[in-house]
């Protein structure tokens, strides 16, 4: 089997922390290595997170430092998401795993480069390191196969009424990635929101029954419950997980290529991905944005997966 290879850029956040085992475990990904950016939480709160995982799942994936801050605006993060920590719920055991010496933007490019077959970028947090790593070496967009990301929505935002957290906490950065010319596949919240974890899926997933599963239901648990207290929803959705669930099976989910801006002048709609669905601008269609999961086949392949950990 080929397997693609890819770089999974998080931070973690519940969601990313299950994107994270996901990928390193999916028999047709080749995870290259994990990068890491501010975002949920300041970065050394992400790194920690991502560091914790990785530890506590035994993965043998490298793990890289990026950007601490977005390109022009200023930081905002979710603590009333994803806690004073960036991962509240689980205790982890004491962590002598660091990340590596090289910075993940400088990783991202090296990677690109030497990949004679290209790779496959998967973000899930802000966009800051990807486009770093696009301005610093604008080369790189030849060796990126596609970049597969959560962030955005056509219909409705989740940080402003207007714009999904990924893209709101650095449009900036967001707007370099859709104006670069890879092909992207946008997964927003119009998808993601229909793979939440209700607790028949919480208990699915814990009937599993091993060390990682234990974990991720911790993880479902107190993401459920600040959804709930925010948003006044029974479920917590697994936004990063669709991204990788869709390089493992490309029918998890169906997409319709659009034209997609990124808004970064107005104080209303800062970080907004404008979608254009129906084709009114006629400008060149640049992502294909997510539209229908289907449901059994997402929830059936996250649980085979996590059933591979022992
Ligand atoms: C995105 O924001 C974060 O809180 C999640 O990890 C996800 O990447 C959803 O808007
Ligand atoms: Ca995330």
């Amino acid at each position: 089997m080929r397997r693609e290879k890819i770089i999974l850029d998080v931070d973690p956040g519940h969601d990313d922390a299950i994107a994270i085992l996901l990928a390193a475990r999916a028999d047709n990904l080749d995870l290259r290595g994990i990068t890491v950016v501010a975002g949920n939480q300041i970065l050394e709160k992400t790194l920690n997170n991502t560091l914790n995982i990785v530890n506590y799942a035994d993965l043998k994936v490298p793990v890289y430092k990026g950007m601490a801050k977005p390109l022009v605006r200023k930081q905002v993060t979710a603590g009333h998401i994803h806690g004073e920590s960036g991962l509240d719920g689980p205790d982890f055991p004491s962590l002598t795993l660091e990340a590596e010496k090289k910075h993940a933007v400088d990783f991202i490019i090296d990677e690109a480069l030497k990949a004679e077959e290209g790779i496959t970028l998967v973000p899930v947090g802000p966009l800051t390191n990807i486009a770093a790593a696009i301005l610093l070496k604008p080369e790189i967009k030849d060796k990126i196969n596609r970049i597969v990301m959560m962030g955005g929505a056509y219909g409705l935002g989740n940080r402003t009424p207007a714009a999904e957290f990924n893209i709101y906490a650095d449009a900036e950065a967001a707007d370099i990635i859709f104006k670069s010319g890879i092909d992207i596949t946008m997964v927003g919240l119009d998808l993601t929101f229909q793979a939440q974890a209700y607790p028949e899926i919480i208990d699915r997933i814990s009937k599993i029954g091993n060390k990682v599963t234990d974990l991720v239901v911790e993880l479902l648990e107190f993401f459920g419950s600040t959804y709930q207290d925010f948003y006044g929803l029974k479920a917590g959705p697994l936004h990063d997980v669709c991204a990788v669930a869709k390089l493992i099976d490309d029918d998890v989910f169906t997409t319709r290529k659009m034209h997609v801006d990124i808004e970064t002048d107005s104080s209303l709609t800062y970080g907004r991905t404008v979608c254009d669905y129906y084709d009114v601008t006629g400008k060149k269609k640049n992502a294909e944005v997510a539209l229908d999961l289907n449901k059994e086949k997402f929830w059936d392949l996250l649980c085979d997966i996590l059933g591979h950990y022992n």
